[in-house]
């Protein structure tokens, strides 16, 4: 890959600027919306199903969603504790959520006759969201979407068309917080899309925007993890995994409700991000009408009621990475606090094995009360934990461990370890 040169890329101290609200924001919400919402099949159906481009078109004659249905999903966002919304104007469709004066296919030419960008940028502003704008660079519908690679008019036409678009969003609506590129097929390359010229472009017209990675340059942050919290982490780079509640981006009409993720699976991950200090960006697909479905939106608000209670303690502002610790368990990290993410409530007492720092004191959360502790070599045993499990909200209740260094966890496996570790704990004890 050329190396891209310009001092906006990425490490700079206007970087650390920027990005500062969203380090501390941690979690987003991401809306899949287009007239895949019509057929409800996900929003792949065009390309796997090989839908016939004009068949495909009435799709966009038939969204009609309710008026404003975009600020149900920023109150929801908020009460679900997110930070920040990311809406696609543009999958790989084609079809455009705005009033483009570069194609007809789009919400105020067919279908609702509404710039839905504009109704959703009013309604995250409403509630207090960051607003963040997804634009997929392929492009099922565009004529030269595909020709672009081996036609040179049709190259310079698609290449317009995208940069143009891209102006759009950036110059209509007033500040736009993130810019969330999807897909660059049919190029592979930053000089094939440009995409020095036209991030240049929409850090002037957005100065203080975040761009993520997937116009081929490196930009504000990583979104490799997408569906998953890859292990190999990206090193010294802010990244973002994004998720579905379904399985599905685009709504699901099928879905059966056992297919969303629970209130707990959704902390899972939050817990899984938090550790490699990230941010999790996760997906409603609301229906045509703009409805989020039921199942997703339940769970999102008891983990909405799970983050006004904790959130500001584990999950907002800055974490660091769990990382180099061995720590074998759910945690959190905030410099020599780590918070262990209680999953499988145990009553009465709780120990965990292989600690190798000396730990100051264990408080419980809620209620906020030190719990005794005894710590041996191998094992740190907690007691005083109430019978009922403490947390009302999900069931998730915390541990603050405070330890007097940097933390250490073996992880012993096999006869002649053990044996090791034994001897070890024996001559441990007689030194005592
Ligand atoms: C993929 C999919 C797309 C989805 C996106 C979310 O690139 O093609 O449907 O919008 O991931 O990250």
């Amino acid at each position: 890959m050329k190396k891209t040169t310009t001092a906006k890329y990425p490490f700079d101290a206007a970087h650390e600027r920027r990005i500062a609200w969203w380090r501390d924001a941690r979690f987003g919400m991401f809306i899949h919306w287009g007239t895949y919402a019509v057929h409800g099949r996900g929003e792949w159906a065009m390309n796997v199903e090989q839908i016939p481009l004009k068949e495909y078109e009435k799709y966009a004659d038939a969204f009609k969603p309710k008026p404003n249905a975009p600020r149900a999903w920023a109150k929801l966002a908020a009460e679900a504790g997110m930070k920040y919304m990311v809406m696609t104007a543009k999958h790989h469709e084609g079809y455009c959520l705005w009033d483009s004066k570069l194609t007809d296919f789009n919400s105020v030419k067919r279908g609702p006759r509404r710039d839905l960008v504009a109704e959703y940028v009013a309604a995250a502003r409403e509630y207090g969201m960051k607003v963040g704008l997804y634009y997929s660079l392929m492009d099922w519908h565009h004529p030269d979407g595909a020709r672009c690679i081996e036609n040179k008019g049709a190259y310079k036409r698609f290449i317009d068309f995208t940069h143009g678009c891209v102006r759009e969003l950036m110059s209509n609506y007033g500040k736009i917080d993130i810019l969330w590129y999807d897909l660059s097929w049919p190029f592979m390359k930053i000089e094939e899309w440009q995409s020095v010229k036209l991030n240049a472009m929409v850090r002037k017209l957005q100065p203080e925007i975040l761009i993520n990675d997937r116009s081929l340059t490196p930009e504000d942050f990583d979104t490799g993890s997408e569906g998953h919290v890859k292990g190999g982490l990206p090193q010294g780079r802010d990244w973002e995994a994004c998720m579905t509640t379904t399985g599905s981006w685009g709504f699901a009409a099928r879905a059966k409700p056992s297919q969303y993720s629970t209130p707990a699976g959704i902390l899972g991950t939050l817990r899984a991000v938090t550790a490699g200090a990230g941010n999790l960006l996760l997906n409603i697909g609301p229906d045509a009408k703009g409805n989020v479905p039921a199942p997703a939106e339940k769970s999102l608000r008891d983990v909405g009621a799970w983050m006004k209670k904790y959130g500001p303690e584990v999950v907002y502002g800055h974490v660091d990475r769990v990382q180099g610790t061995g720590l074998r368990d759910s945690y959190t990290r905030k410099g020599d606090c780590h918070y262990m993410w209680l999953f499988n409530w145990t009553p009465f007492e709780r120990s965990i094995g292989r600690i190798r720092t000396k730990v100051k004191d264990i408080t419980l959360i809620p209620g906020n009360k030190k719990l005794p502790f005894t710590q041996t070599y191998d094992r740190l045993l907690i007691k005083g934990l109430p019978e009922k499990n403490p947390d009302e909200t999900v069931g998730v209740p915390l541990l603050k461990i405070r330890f007097a260094g940097n933390p250490r966890q073996d992880f012993a496996i096999g006869l002649k370890t053990m044996a090791f570790e034994r001897k070890a704990a024996k001559a441990a004890a007689k030194k005592k």
